[in-house]
């Protein structure tokens, strides 16, 4: 099943465009299911639909037309109830403490809720649902940035929750309540942690897949794009892979050569303030050309309306030009790579528009932090490299490589040789 997500800055057409796709797919043929991460309901707005759901509908999926269903989520889900176990835990603990209950209250809230429904409800729709496309909507960048982190930074935390407390449970649980006058969580709670991690781990199998990847959508303005351009770092650091951008709301002029500009005198006349307009937007797409080569570019027009419903959707796609491709083709993951070179091991990681002295990067035990701006993925260090010592990085044709050599006190040397042998 191909998943394909679209996001970008806010108000930029990451809906529109989501919707319009999945019309034109599904007009192709393409059995199609579109959902968004939003919680806004602009989904339906944008198809001209009700998209209503009561809180435990068991099936929120509504047929707009053949081949074409959408999904809005519920708030309310068993995502909420199930934490209910887990804050009641909380609570009992913040109340030995001798914290305020209303601020207990709050620090007990979901972090992400309606991100984690989101992504479950995805990770669901993507095992068992009848789709060949799945399109989705997502919230503007930086919500969806920690949504797409979320699956890899919980999953690392309740890996290390996990064990120690039923390890904790076993031996411990009579005498550490007495010690600490705390409790310690239930088996309801511990079940509860375990079910999420499992999910978690899927879900961050199904956003690193080959059939899943993002759209970036953005509008040819200079602050737009260098935000995109700051998402696309991003969004590989993620080890997602990005296969189109979408310039949205062009004028029909700014898509040719450049024109006269008007004088700043003549900007008060409406074609004097549209000429200016569409001589930005020209210098607008030939920076995107620029900042986001080698990736397919999509140019769609400024309508005269909004498009709202699926014809004028449909009519959106079909008016788009550049390199729109076949919405089902998927490209190679653009993951991290190990693989061995003169005698020790080079990780790779592709992070386009960076430069070496924007990446900060930590070996922490097993794992190897990579921080880029406000960003940081922690990296699973493979078992070859566990054993090995950083001995260099660099950034070099958008690739972070890193060069590790075993550790000659963890790792005797016939070990290695009969690895290297392997
Ligand atoms: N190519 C276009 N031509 C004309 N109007 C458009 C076009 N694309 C989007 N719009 C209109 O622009 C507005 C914003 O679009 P949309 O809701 O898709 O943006 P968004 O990026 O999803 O916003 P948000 O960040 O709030 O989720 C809507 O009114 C939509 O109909
Ligand atoms: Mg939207």
């Amino acid at each position: 099943m191909r998943v394909v997500l679209f996001t970008g800055k806010g108000g930029v057409g990451k809906t529109t465009t989501a919707a319009a796709t999945a019309v034109q797919a599904a007009r192709a043929g393409i059995k199609t299911l579109v959902m968004s991460t939003d919680a806004a309901h602009s989904l339906g707005d944008a198809l001209d639909v009700v998209l209503v759901t009561t809180p435990d509908d068991p099936d929120p999926v509504v047929e707009i037309e053949p081949g074409l269903s959408a999904l809005q989520l519920s708030a309310s889900h068993s995502v909420r109830r199930s934490w209910r176990s887990v804050q009641d835990y909380l609570l009992t603990v913040f109340k030995g403490l001798g914290i305020d209950p209303v601020v207990a209250d709050e620090l007990t809230e979901l972090p992400g809720a309606d991100e984690i429904v989101a992504l479950l409800e995805l990770q669901k729709q993507v095992e068992s649902g009848p789709w060949d496309l799945v399109v989705v909507d997502c919230a503007p960048t930086a919500e969806t940035l920690r949504l797409l982190a979320l699956p890899e930074a919980l999953a690392w935390h309740l890996e290390r929750l996990i064990p120690a407390q039923r390890g904790l449970l076993r031996a411990l649980r009579p005498a550490a309540a007495a010690a600490t006058g705390l409790p310690l969580p239930g088996v309801q709670v511990l079940d509860t942690l375990r079910r999420w991690h499992e999910s978690l781990l899927e879900i961050q199998s199904i956003l690193a897949s080959e059939t899943t990847s993002v759209r970036l959508v953005l509008t040819p303005e200079r602050v737009v794009i260098a935000e995109s351009r700051r998402t696309l770092t991003s969004l590989r650091l993620h080890g997602l892979t990005v296969d189109q951008v979408v310039v949205n709301r062009v004028f029909p002029e700014s898509a040719s050569p450049e024109s006269d500009s008007p004088g700043p005198d003549q900007e008060s006349t409406p074609t004097a303030w549209l000429a200016s307009w569409n001589k930005a937007q020209q210098r607008g797409l030939s920076e995107v050309r620029h900042s986001f080569d080698p990736l397919p570019i999509v140019i769609a027009p400024y309508l005269s309306h909004e498009p709202v419903g699926t014809d004028a959707l449909a009519a959106l796609a079909r008016a788009r030009t550049g390199e729109v491709g076949d919405v089902l083709r998927t490209v190679p993951a653009q993951g991290m790579t190990v693989c061995p070179e003169d005698g020790g091991y080079l990780l790779t990681l592709p992070l386009p528009l960076v430069t070496a002295a924007e990446v900060d990067l930590k070996r922490r035990d097993d794992e190897l932090l990579v921080s880029v701006a406000h960003h940081r993925r922690v990296l699973s260090l493979p078992s070859v490299l566990r054993r090995c010592v950083v001995t260099g990085a660099v950034v070099r044709n958008a690739t972070l490589r890193v060069r590790f050599i075993p550790d000659e006190k963890l790792w005797p040397v016939h070990e290695r040789e009969s690895v290297a042998r392997e």
